[in-house]
This record gives C-alpha cells, structure tokens and sequence, in this order.
C-alpha cells in the first residue's frame, strides 16, 4: 500500500541523511531485511552482524534484531553511535541469565574455561573467555576440548547439549532455553515428515534434542538458509523463527518451504515459531529512531573493555 512505500522511502531518505546504516537479521519483518539489503546494509546472521556492524565506515548503525545484537555492536565499535528501533527487545537466553548468578556459577567452577552464546548481556560476556554464535560454537568448543579444556557453557541448554554430543567435550551447562525453538515438537515433526517422505529437514540448534535428532542439517540461520540453496531437494521443513522463510524463498526460488511443527495446538503455543521480540522491530518505530536519533545502546565501558575480549576470540578465531 501507499503508505507502506511512503514510509520505506522516508527510511531511505533518513538513513542518507544520517549517514547510518542498517543491520537486521533474519528473524525481523521482512520489510525491514528488504530495506537492509537495498541501502547497502546487511541481513544476516548473529556473527555476520557483528562482523558487519564492526567493519563498516558509517558512524551509526541501526541494528533491527534484538539488545545483545545492538550491544555486541556498541562493545565491537565504541566510537559508533548504535541505534535500536525498541530497546525492550530483549530474548529469553538473555533474561534467564542474569549476571550476578553467572558470575557465582563461573566461581564455583575456576578450573573450566567459560564459553557463552552471544545470547547474553554485555555483563555476562564480559565474565567469559570466549564467545561464540551458533555458527562456530561447534568448532569452537571442539578446539578447546583438543586442548584439554574442561568447558563451562551458558545459557542455552539445548545448544549446549548438542555441542557437547557432537564434540565429546567436558561441559557444565547452564540451563537456558528459547522460547520459541523450545516450542519445536520432536513427534509432530516425525509425523510430518512421513508426509512428505523426500522432505530434507533444517534445524536450529537451540531446539530441543528430539527435534535436532530429525534433523538433515543443523545450523546457524545463514547456515540453514546456505543448506536450502544448496541441497538436492524440492520441499524442506524448517525448524526456526519464521521469519527466516522470506529470505530463504528468495534464495531457493521454486523450492518449497514447510515450518516445522510447535506444540500440537496453537492455543498452548507461546510464540508460534516466530520471536517476540523480534517482532518488535517495525518500519514505524525504525522511522521514528532516524528521525529523533533516539534509543541508543550504551555499554559501560568498563563492561566493554572486558567483554570485547571474549568476542574478538571468535572473531578472530573465524577469521
Ligand atoms: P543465528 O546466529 O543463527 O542467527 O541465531 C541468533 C538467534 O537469536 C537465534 O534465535
Ligand atoms: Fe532469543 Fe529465541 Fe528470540 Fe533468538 S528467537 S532472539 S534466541 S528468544
């Protein structure tokens, strides 16, 4: 509609204006990861983001996903000014991991090395020596484990279960989950998946086990929509945020794409595959942020100092 074109070419004139650019992942409105794309931003996944936020010369980033994106941004480039259309974007890896009870965790247990998801508030990154994406978390952890390293991981039990099947590593788990990856039913998908026998299967690691055990390909989002380019198959079932869907339809065009089931009725189904806090992001309160240059992320720099340690360890690591 109209109006719709109308509010999308006012972002455009803002971010030229504002000399900012646009990070968004893949879960946000579909919109938003259109207009990332088209002025020059990114879409992407966790660690791409960060990467992107930290090597791009604009001295504002609007980061359209959730806080620990727009913090790993501010801690990765102190000197940029990092923009959020909602800052009460939050996700439940980060709120069921508060810092003070981390830092009692990571006391009790001096002798393992601390690995974290980006998942997690500055604060508890700032208490880790690594922090990894999903993207290279395995990889991660499976080179600390060839060191001998005892690992101890925070937040995301599933992830964190699924690195230590795969790896054979010593990890302490902290016992966090995601609320909508936890909705993912391992039996519905079982189900599903006699009805579409040649279906190939996508999954997200912080799904539960049941649901990774039916899985064709486990990964990152960029992984996973890298996987669906790329796999001989004409239909998928995917096992993540639906958000995901516009991206990976426009990337394997004339490929079907089937969002794996949550709980057997939605009625009891708290998020329905698609994140609530992503879904705060929207064009409206994107205009508005450009137009105002309001809420922007601030880490302490003490927080950041520390915390940037962690990050640059995968960065690095990836590189
Ligand atoms: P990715 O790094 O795979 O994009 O995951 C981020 C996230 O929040 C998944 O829920
Ligand atoms: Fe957090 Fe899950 Fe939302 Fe990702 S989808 S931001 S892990 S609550």
């Amino acid at each position: 509609p109209a109006e719709k074109i109308a509010l999308k070419e006012r972002i455009k004139r803002l971010l030229k204006e504002r000399e900012a650019v646009l990070v968004a992942h893949y879960y946000v409105d579909a919109d938003l990861q259109d207009l990332a794309e088209e002025t020059g931003g990114c879409v992407s996944d966790s660690l791409e983001m960060a990467r992107f936020g930290r090597d791009h010369a604009a001295k504002t980033l609007v980061v359209a996903g959730v806080r620990f994106m727009g913090e790993t941004a501010k801690i990765l480039s102190p000197e940029k000014r990092i923009l959020m259309p909602d800052l009460d974007a939050t996700c439940s890896l980060d709120l069921g991991c508060p810092a003070d009870e981390f830092a009692a965790f990571c006391d009790a247990h001096p002798d393992r090395t601390v690995v974290v998801y980006a998942n997690t508030s500055a604060a508890v990154k700032a208490r880790a020596d690594w922090m990894v994406t999903s993207s290279i978390g395995l990889d991660i952890v499976a080179h600390l484990h060839a060191q001998g390293k005892k690992i101890l991981w925070a937040p995301d039990k599933h992830l964190g279960s699924y690195i230590q099947q795969r790896t054979g590593a010593d990890m302490l788990l902290w016992q966090g989950s995601c609320l909508v990856h936890d909705e993912f039913k391992g039996v519905e998908l079982d189900l599903l998946k006699a009805e579409y026998p040649n279906a190939k299967v996508l999954v997200h690691p912080e799904s539960p086990a049941n649901v990774v055990a039916h899985a064709d390909m486990v990964g990152s989002t960029s992984q996973m929509i890298a996987a669906a380019v790329a796999m001989d198959a004409d239909t998928f079932i995917v096992a993540t945020d639906n958000g995901i869907l516009h991206k990976m339809r426009a990337a394997a065009p004339g490929k079907r794409f089937i969002e794996a089931p949550t709980a057997g009725n939605s009625a009891t189904c708290k998020s329905c595959a698609h994140c609530p806090w992503m879904a705060m992001n929207g064009l409206q309160n994107l205009a508005e942020v450009l137009e105002n240059m309001g809420n922007e992320i601030h880490v302490e720099p003490q927080v950041g100092q520390l915390a940037v340690r962690s990050i640059n360890r995968m960065l690095d690591f990836a590189a």
